[in-house]
């Protein structure tokens, strides 16, 4: 097979280790089509789903019929987090060889999957296996109400102190203490950094994920966008964004947090409307342009979205453009600007807070283990072709 690419960049598919795919339960915002659809157009060829579907992914017979589920409409290659829940400890510990890792919600997001207490946090710490990824969602309870994301958006409380990082420094210190491997998922503020980089110093096993939405966005943009820029953690202050940038080189993994929810959702009052924003298209996209921009390099991005969290999700043929891997590939001109619109977004959801942003690097086509899967703005891959991911033993 002759591939023509003159004039174009060859990259490794990335992985997006952070997506709310909705199926099962939510097939209304998304559905493992959709959502792996979506994945393809933006470059992505592997997936990590998150846990907080309906029924939530935190037993056995839940993981099994979700994969049951998902088989058929898949068009990236996937893997599946199992969440903590108060009591299913034992449970978590014996499927971990078949989940990408274990998700433990500190603070309530969307979904029923939360585990607050001291007790069973610990004993998740310490009884799923050590080397296999805990990751945690680490947001006080305190700043959630604040920022309006239990519901009721109550100003009448002081501005919670960021510096407190009440869940951050408790899933730290235990992960000390137990010696497991932890990865923060979409760390936002420059005390979260500043926290993790000094644990890791102690020698903490600890690596952290960080959003494209914090990445390119800010409170600022949150007065523009409304509930469509309502996200858990919210969009933060432009010194916290900026300080994102200036730690890029500490940065493990860039995970999207793609959380879709429908436009009529949004656009309930602040109260009602849910959190979550849509990103595994853009992903891409907008890092390639940062690369033009000259912001960071390529290697820098492709490091954060393809080669660590193969790694630190231990995904065997997913390292990166090497013998041995499987040959996802996405081939992209640099030199082609176009502006992101929701018209392109093939999320249910069918927007983007990034729209009317002018980017250059158009995606031509995209292989998923060697096959053609996507070109020139079409999908060729059938729902299915997307097969489970394997993990490495640990
Ligand atoms: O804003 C959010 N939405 N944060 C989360 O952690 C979950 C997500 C969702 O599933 O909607
Ligand atoms: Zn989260
Ligand atoms: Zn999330």
């Amino acid at each position: 097979q002759v591939i023509e690419a003159e004039g174009l960049l060859v990259l490794p598919g990335f992985i997006d280790s952070h997506v709310h795919f909705r199926d099962p339960g939510g097939p209304h915002k998304e559905d493992f089509f959709s959502g792996t659809r979506a994945a393809l157009a933006g470059g992505v060829t592997t997936v990590l789903d998150m846990p907080n579907t309906q029924p939530a992914t935190d037993t056995r017979e839940h993981l099994y019929e979700k994969a049951a589920l998902l088989a058929s409409k898949a068009v990236v290659d996937y893997g599946l987090y199992f969440g903590a829940t108060d009591t299913n400890i034992e449970e978590a510990a014996s499927l971990a060889n078949e989940v990408a890792a274990m998700k433990l919600y500190m603070g309530s997001s969307t979904g029923s999957l939360l585990v607050t207490e001291f007790s069973p946090i610990y004993r998740h710490f310490k009884t799923f296996p050590l080397d296999k990824p805990l990751v945690v969602h680490a947001e006080d309870e305190q700043s959630l109400k604040y920022f309006g994301a239990l519901g009721s958006q109550d100003h009448n409380q002081s501005r919670p102190p960021l510096s407190a990082q009440i869940a951050l420094s408790r899933a730290l210190a235990i992960a000390e203490k137990t010696g497991r491997v932890l990865h923060v998922a979409h760390t936002t503020t420059e005390r979260e950094i500043e926290l993790i980089l000094e644990a890791r110093q102690k020698g903490v096993r600890v690596t952290f994920e960080v959003t494209p939405l914090h990445l390119f966005l800010n409170e600022e943009d949150q007065h523009r966008l409304g509930n469509f820029g309502k996200v858990n953690p919210p969009l933060r202050s432009v010194s916290d964004q900026t300080a994102l940038w200036r730690n890029f080189a500490a940065i493990d993994t860039i995970g999207t947090d793609h959380a879709p929810h429908t436009r009529a959702e949004k656009e309930q009052p602040y109260a009602q409307a849910p959190s979550g924003i849509p990103g595994v298209q853009t992903l891409l996209p907008l890092l390639f342009n940062a690369t033009i921009e000259g912001k960071v390099t390529l290697a820098e991005i492709i490091q954060r979205c393809v080669v660590n969290p193969a790694r630190i999700f231990g995904l065997k043929r997913k390292g990166a453009l090497e013998v041995g891997k499987d040959a996802d590939i996405v081939l992209i001109d640099p030199r082609q600007a176009y502006e992101i619109t929701d018209q392109q977004m093939l999320s249910k959801c069918g927007w983007t807070p990034f729209a009317g942003t002018q980017v250059s690097g158009k995606i031509q086509q995209v292989f998923v283990r060697g096959v053609l899967a996507y070109a020139h703005d079409t999908c060729l891959a059938q729902p299915g072709s997307g097969k489970p991911v394997s993990y490495e033993a640990r």
